[in-house]
């Protein structure tokens, strides 16, 4: 059980640029353990339970598992549970000013996870480590599904092929299949605004990782960038790496290259890598955010990467 003076760590006070980005996770999760003590409090004085045993941790699950190969979505129906729909803003179609709404058919992530990878998978401090069939790679800090609705879906629900444009990356008519990871944004502004980052496609395995914190937040870092780690792992290291940590799409270390390029060379990859080089698949940064706080953004990974110690 975390020391209840967490509660008052100063990564809660995110810089404005980041507040609509998941860095703020952190501190919801810590609302989320106050909430929890409150309760189990609340039972004990009750007179339900000892004070000791309300308080006694549910032993955590394990933090890796082994990744599993997804079942075809054909498999996955046979067997159940019965699939929804989901309507998203769907951010890879989607311009500023212009949303483009799609219906997916699918399943709740934790309705899928929970059957096709492990009851748990949420639970606790890990990350979700979901690889694409071509090389790409997102871990997402559960306690996001915690907070937000995901969905695995696998369809489109107007019968439509299932493929999307993908305009940050300048790609056409990508295949969706066999799943992809999707969020209900429909009423979140601050979801919306974050892009495609963590909508993975393609998805063929999933598994649980041990939380990244040690890699991205060494020793004194955590209390200063951990809102700024929190948008690496969101928007860069699904294709790039830190100090051997990361995606391998383009398995660079940016803890190093940040300290090679300087401040305006580093602002133009982030914010329009296409005018560098043409026809690139690197994204320009959470495009839906007003362009000072994508600036801002920038300037804040920079000074966060340079700060993280480098390793070999
Ligand atoms: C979808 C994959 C992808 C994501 C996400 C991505 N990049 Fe890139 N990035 C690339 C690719 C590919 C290149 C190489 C450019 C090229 O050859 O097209 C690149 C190039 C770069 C470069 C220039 C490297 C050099 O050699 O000078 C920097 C710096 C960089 N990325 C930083 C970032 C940062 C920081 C983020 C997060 C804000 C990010 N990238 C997100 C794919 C990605």
């Amino acid at each position: 059980m975390r020391h209840p003076s967490s509660l008052n760590d100063p990564s809660c006070a995110t810089p404005p640029a980041l507040r609509a980005l998941p860095g703020r996770l952190v501190c919801v999760q810590q609302r989320g353990l106050r909430a929890g003590l409150m309760v189990s409090l609340m039972i004990s004085l009750m007179g339900g339970l000892p004070l000791a045993q309300a308080l006694s941790p549910v032993p955590p699950p394990p933090p890796v598992s082994a990744p599993r190969a997804l079942p075809a979505p054909e498999a996955a129906l046979a067997e159940g549970p019965k699939p929804g729909e989901v309507t998203v803003v769907e951010p890879h179609l989607s311009r500023p000013g212009q949303a483009v709404q799609v219906r997916y058919r699918g399943w709740p992530a934790r309705v899928f996870l929970d059957r096709w990878l492990a009851p748990g998978w949420d639970a606790g401090d890990a990350e979700l480590e979901v690889s694409a069939l071509d090389g790409f790679v997102s871990r997402i800090p559960v306690e996001r599904f915690r907070q937000y609705s995901a969905w695995i879906v696998f369809a489109r629900a107007d019968g439509q092929p299932f493929r999307v444009d993908n305009h940050a990356q300048g790609e056409k008519q990508v295949p969706l299949g066999p799943y992809y990871l999707v969020w209900d944004n429909l009423r979140d502004p601050a979801l919306q605004a974050e892009g495609g980052a963590v909508w993975p496609y393609q998805i063929g395995s999933v598994r649980r990782t041990p939380s990244s914190r040690a890699v991205l937040l060494p020793g004194t870092l955590a209390g200063r960038y951990g809102a700024e780690a929190q948008a690496l792992q969101t928007h860069c290291l699904s294709c790039h790496q830190v100090n051997g940590y990361g995606g391998f799409k383009m398995p660079l270390n940016l803890a190093l290259r940040a300290r090679e390029i300087d401040a305006q060379r580093w602002q133009q990859w982030l914010l329009q890598p296409a005018k560098l080089k043409p026809g690139t698949t690197m994204p320009p940064l959470s495009e839906g955010l007003p362009e000072a706080e994508r600036a801002a953004l920038a300037q804040q990974l920079h000074d966060y990467l340079k700060a993280l110690p480098l390793q070999p």
